[in-house]
């Protein structure tokens, strides 16, 4: 084997500079990849924003999602049933009796405990607005009306297998293992409220 040194030497005479060794510039090559991933996940990005743009709910499907409600025409005592996104919702203008009925129970008296402020918006307890869907089996209770039986609370009666619900829709009686659903809803004025 020749002597490196010896062949350094001769190359030298020769004017035949060594060839240099390649060595990689660790921080250099770290900046590469890094930029490569950047650039990879652009365009995953690019790709993938009009898919989830796709996913979100057109204005039409908006609109038909909301509904308002005039409640001029319920009169005091009285209830209405509207149609929202297929469910029906209960929308009953209480009377004081009522609000003083729901407001003056106790939490230990529920089997599924909510204030009746936690269920009616602040400074509006005369309205009460619920999914108008028996918690048992789905069944829609009867109480709108005055002809209506209302049960032994006064809200609304389950025929299907009697369950009571109190004027603030919490159940007091039967099987259903919970309170009827209180909705999305703001007031829009003092007379109309937008639910969903
Ligand atoms: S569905 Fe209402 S009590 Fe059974």
């Amino acid at each position: 084997m020749a002597d490196t040194s010896v062949v350094a030497r001769d190359m030298a005479n020769l004017g035949i500079a060594p060839a240099k060794t390649h060595v990689a510039d660790p921080t250099k090559r770290d900046f590469l990849k890094l930029i490569q991933l950047a650039g990879a996940a652009i365009g995953v990005g690019a790709i993938a924003w009009p898919f989830i743009n796709s996913m979100n709910p057109s204005k039409d499907v908006l609109a038909v999602s909301s509904l308002e409600v005039d409640l001029t025409p319920i009169v005091v005592g009285q209830g209405i049933t509207v149609l929202w996104r297929g469910k029906p919702i209960f929308v009953r203008h209480r009377t004081p009796k009522e609000i003083e009925e729901a407001t003056s129970v106790t939490m230990a008296q529920l089997s599924d405990p909510a204030t009746d402020a936690s269920r009616t918006q602040p400074g509006e307890a005369q309205w009460i607005v619920l999914v108008g869907i028996c918690t048992h089996l789905g069944c829609i209770p009867v109480g709108n009306k005055p002809t209506d039986a209302r049960g032994e609370w006064g809200g609304w009666f389950c025929p299907c297998h009697g369950s009571q619900y109190d004027t603030s829709g919490r159940v007091r009686h039967g099987p259903a293992p919970a309170n009827l659903a209180v909705p999305p809803y703001a007031f829009e004025s003092p007379t109309k409220i937008k639910i969903g």
